[in-house]
């Protein structure tokens, strides 16, 4: 039995996905965000590698069945309906519509896990429920990739800890699993912080959201089990 995990999907090279199970997190805040909009009623979520490739994707689209969100850093990009807040992602802002998102680090780890099956998106808000899923196919399969977004393609401490948390929860009674060396590293942070709002507030990510104003999206993202929808991503949409 094996647990894999990724930092950044630089790492990744051609076929180490393919047909594995994978666990995409970015916590702060594009996994929360897409956690909280098909809790709040959206149709399905589109991630989009870029801004450019949103705008094109829903150039066809009738507008009053879509939305689009995303960031460049951190705040919403011109001429888009939503930022990246997984405050903003109301009933009324969502609900029946498909978010076509586009964000800096979030977006491209989803693009990059396609080859994945299934494609599972977690975050502290959806925590338990993402965390029974991926055990159920960790059991199955004996195998498991998790996929950080990082940040500007660096590690980011507030991914790590949830993966190491989520390590912690899969392999829980089982016998002889090996770890790839992140993954261990992952786990031993889990182990060594306090509880989601320390391990979140102390990262980079935490820091640059509050210098850009958005320090209650931190506190909101550090919420475990605030809902229990497990996004599955196949077919290029994230449906709950
Ligand atoms: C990302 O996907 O890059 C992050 O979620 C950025 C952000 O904080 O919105």
């Amino acid at each position: 039995m094996k647990i894999d995990v990724y930092f950044t999907p630089l790492g990744l090279n051609a076929g180490d996905l393919t047909g594995r199970g994978v666990v995409v997190i970015d916590v702060l805040r594009a996994t929360s965000s897409i956690v909280a909009a098909l809790s709040a009623g959206a149709k399905a979520v589109v991630p989009a590698a870029t801004s450019e490739e949103a705008v094109r994707l829903t150039a066809n689209l009738e507008k009053d069945g879509i939305v689009l969100a995303g960031e460049r850093r951190m705040v919403k990009i011109e001429g888009f309906g939503l930022g990246n807040s997984p405050r903003e992602m109301t009933p009324d802002a969502v609900r029946g519509k498909t978010m076509y998102l586009a964000t800096t680090n979030g977006t491209p780890a989803l693009v990059a896990a396609q080859a994945g099956e299934p494609i599972l998106v977690a975050a502290a808000l959806n925590f338990s429920a993402v965390a029974e899923r991926a055990r159920a196919v960790f059991a199955d399969r004996g195998d498991l990739v998790i996929l950080c977004a990082g940040r500007e393609r660096q590690f980011a401490l507030e991914d790590a800890y949830t993966a190491g948390r989520l390590i912690k929860a899969v392999k829980k009674g089982a016998r002889k699993v090996t770890l790839n060396d992140a993954a261990q590293v992952s786990l031993d942070l889990a182990g060594q912080q306090g509880g989601w709002e320390d391990a979140f507030d102390s990262s980079d990510a935490a820091r640059q959201l509050r210098e850009a104003g958005l320090g209650e999206d931190v506190a909101y993202c550090a919420h475990p089990d605030r809902f229990n929808v497990v996004p599955v991503y196949a077919d290029r949409r994230i449906t709950a």
